[in-house]
């Protein structure tokens, strides 16, 4: 196995950055998760649009042109081998001294490292059929969630907080009892016809997979409400799921200890879920 760190590709075992790099102390850095299936890279302009858009709002150059980074993601998964997967994109302002302000960009290169790893998709297959349960945390985070970055804590302890209690992931709930979103997941409800899924624009990430599913919706011609939802309305909801780049829609049997309608997982997002990939670029 190998991995790309700034330019080579290094064995896995011996693959290292920097002790300063300021993603490692800091957490000064974006990254990106996309699903591979079938040696395709599942909706991957929308992924480096994203990561883009986390590097300008963090003021971190882009460390190669869209194309570049490109090859070297097909590259990394040909290398690996990787037919069925995921491949990890993250990029840091670089290592420097340790000072809370930025370094001189002319003085310090963004570290760009490119991991691919195989996936077996029969297990998210066997997960998505039996369904998740998800136990609800109080928000914590920080107010830009919307950028994609290393940051994770918050998601760690609460997605620690979900395995604890036997759940496979966690729903962070605002003061005013709101669900933002999941621990690493875009969270959805069905409410009699309507598909429910908060605005994108306020305390979320604008999931990938959220905007690829909307594109779904719009072409099956199924109801569509854009808002937030209490993490009580979800407990009395028809169906509800989550949406990632590692889970594609997955359905929501249980929410803390109360079953999401029969407590079996839904038929809307069971068939949303096969007709996904045909829609994916
Ligand atoms: N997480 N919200 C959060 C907080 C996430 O971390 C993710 C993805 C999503 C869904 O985004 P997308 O559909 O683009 O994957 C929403 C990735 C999979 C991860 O951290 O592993």
């Amino acid at each position: 196995r190998v991995v790309y760190v700034n330019g080579r590709y290094v064995p896995y075992r011996d693959a290292s950055v920097h002790v300063e790099d300021r993603g490692f102390q800091f957490a000064d850095g974006v990254y990106e998760v996309c699903e591979v299936r079938n040696g395709r890279i599942i909706d991957e302009s929308r992924h480096l649009a994203r990561m883009r858009r986390s590097l300008k709002e963090l003021s971190i150059s882009f460390p190669m042109a869209d194309a570049a980074l490109r090859l070297v993601m097909g590259e990394t998964l040909r290398r690996n081998r990787v037919r069925n997967g995921l491949v990890y994109l993250q990029v840091t302002r670089g290592a420097a001294k340790r000072e809370f302000t930025f370094p001189d960009p002319d003085a310090v290169a963004p570290t760009l490292v490119v991991i691919a790893r195989s996936v077996d998709p029969a297990i998210g297959e066997a997960v998505a059929q039996a369904g998740i349960r998800i136990v609800s945390v109080p928000e914590n985070r920080w107010a830009r969630v919307d950028i994609k970055t290393i940051g994770l804590l918050p998601n760690v302890l609460a997605k620690m907080a979900a395995k604890t209690a036997g759940a496979r992931e966690a729903w962070f709930v605002d003061r005013d009892g709101f669900v933002t979103e999941g621990g690493s997941s875009n969270a959805w409800i069905i409410v009699g016809d309507a598909l429910v899924t908060r605005h994108a624009e306020h305390g979320i990430l604008r999931g990938v997979t959220r905007t690829t599913l909307l594109d779904l919706i719009a072409i099956e011609g199924l109801r569509f409400e854009e808002r937030q939802f209490t993490i009580d309305e979800a407990k009395t909801a028809r169906e509800a799921f989550v949406t990632s780049a590692t889970t594609i829609l997955t359905p929501v049997v249980q929410i803390d200890d109360t079953p999401v309608g029969d407590g079996k997982p839904g038929d809307i997002v069971l068939r949303l879920r096969q007709r996904f990939h045909d829609i994916a670029e």
